[in-house]
């Protein structure tokens, strides 16, 4: 197949990218390199553009029947939530926008398959601790925003014109596939303690008074290479003879870890003191959110193979082989 992949200079993308080489199919990424970075994509090759910009479609749908693109996966994306309250037009722009000029330039281009990074941000605060995909979906944040309206602009899509398409809600992304394809941003908790650790900091807790077994918040950790194998068997689904029987899967492993016991292991893995301060609680964190991943395993025979010492493991080896290395 040759796999159009925007976004794939990124954390993410750039694991999929590799697995994309590794079964032999052509990889072209897109990606404007604000994130991403072009040593992460290998041997595919690259197209640096903005896919949000004015003119990005007739780019787009140059390459798509140039190099014969049988399917597209969306990566590129702005993904900073905080960011997202303050430029809320911004990331609508970019992260909708971008989406509707690849879209765009797909339907012209007659290309009908697209994987799309959605996130469990689409569900906000929910009523229910362990999340299906039919729970109701009220982000609390222009960023999750973003993705809800994403995977309805690909449902109005396959109406239209008969887009073939699966959205992934990922939960929390973390771990390395390689050394060299570690996570870059300081927004999540892996990285954020790494980051404290690096600089002689203690970690820090937001809240240690939810209802939850040691107080911390828990969530859902998923290896970004399991993310990544997702990802392969998604494309396995919508290429398959049979038409799909599901658009949206949760990738995640269904079963939590809290703060506490993320920052526990990485102490235990880097054999630093990693004893942590507390502070308040943040807006807007629900104490428990985890994936009801059966969906997943039963329509696309995928399940996550890593476990949080794995995560924790490759992340820390990923940190050391880095331009900040610790000790
Ligand atoms: N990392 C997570 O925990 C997580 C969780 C849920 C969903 N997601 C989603 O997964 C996707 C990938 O996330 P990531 O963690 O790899 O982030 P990332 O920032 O490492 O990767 C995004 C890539 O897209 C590129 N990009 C961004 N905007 C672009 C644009 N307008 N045009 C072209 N390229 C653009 C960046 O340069 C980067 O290479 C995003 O859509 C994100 O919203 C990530």
């Amino acid at each position: 197949m040759s796999i159009l992949v925007t976004g794939g200079a990124g954390y993410i993308g750039a694991h999929v990218v590799r697995l994309l080489l590794e079964r032999g199919d052509e990889v072209i990424v897109v990606d404007d390199l604000s994130t991403g970075s072009a040593e992460r994509v290998g041997d595919a090759s690259l197209m640096q553009l903005d896919v949000a910009a004015a003119d990005a479609r007739d780019q787009l749908e140059l390459v798509l029947r140039e190099r014969g693109v049988t399917a597209v996966i969306h990566f590129a994306a702005r993904k900073q939530v905080g960011e997202s309250v303050e430029q809320p037009e911004w990331y609508y722009q970019q992260n909708v926008g971008g989406l509707a000029n690849v879209l765009t330039a797909m339907r012209a281009a007659d290309v009908r398959t697209m994987i799309f990074s959605s996130s469990a941000a689409v569900y906000g605060m929910p009523p229910d601790q362990v999340v299906t995909e039919d729970t109701v979906c009220r982000p609390i944040n222009p960023y999750g925003q973003t993705k809800l309206v994403g995977e309805w602009l690909l449902s109005a899509a396959e109406t239209a014109w008969g887009l073939n398409w699966a959205g992934l809600r990922y939960f929390n992304v973390a771990g390395a596939g390689r050394p060299e394809l570690g996570d870059p941003a300081v927004l999540n908790l892996v990285p954020m303690v790494l980051d404290r650790l690096a600089r002689g900091e203690r970690p820090k807790i937001f809240g240690e008074d939810y209802p939850t077994p040691d107080g911390t918040c828990i969530r859902d950790y998923i290896h970004v290479l399991d993310l990544a194998h997702a990802h392969l068997a998604a494309m396995d689904h919508l290429t398959a003879e049979q038409a799909p029987i599901e658009r949206i899967f949760n990738v995640g492993t269904g079963s939590g870890a809290s703060v506490r016991q993320v920052i526990d292991a990485i102490g235990e893995v880097s054999g630093l003191d990693a004893r942590a301060e507390v502070e308040e609680r943040r807006p807007g964190d629900p104490p428990r959110l985890v994936a009801d991943a059966s969906r997943i395993g039963l329509v696309l025979g995928w399940q996550a193979q890593h476990g949080l010492q794995d995560i924790i493991a490759s992340a820390w080896e990923a940190w050391q082989a880095g331009p900040r290395r610790i000790g």
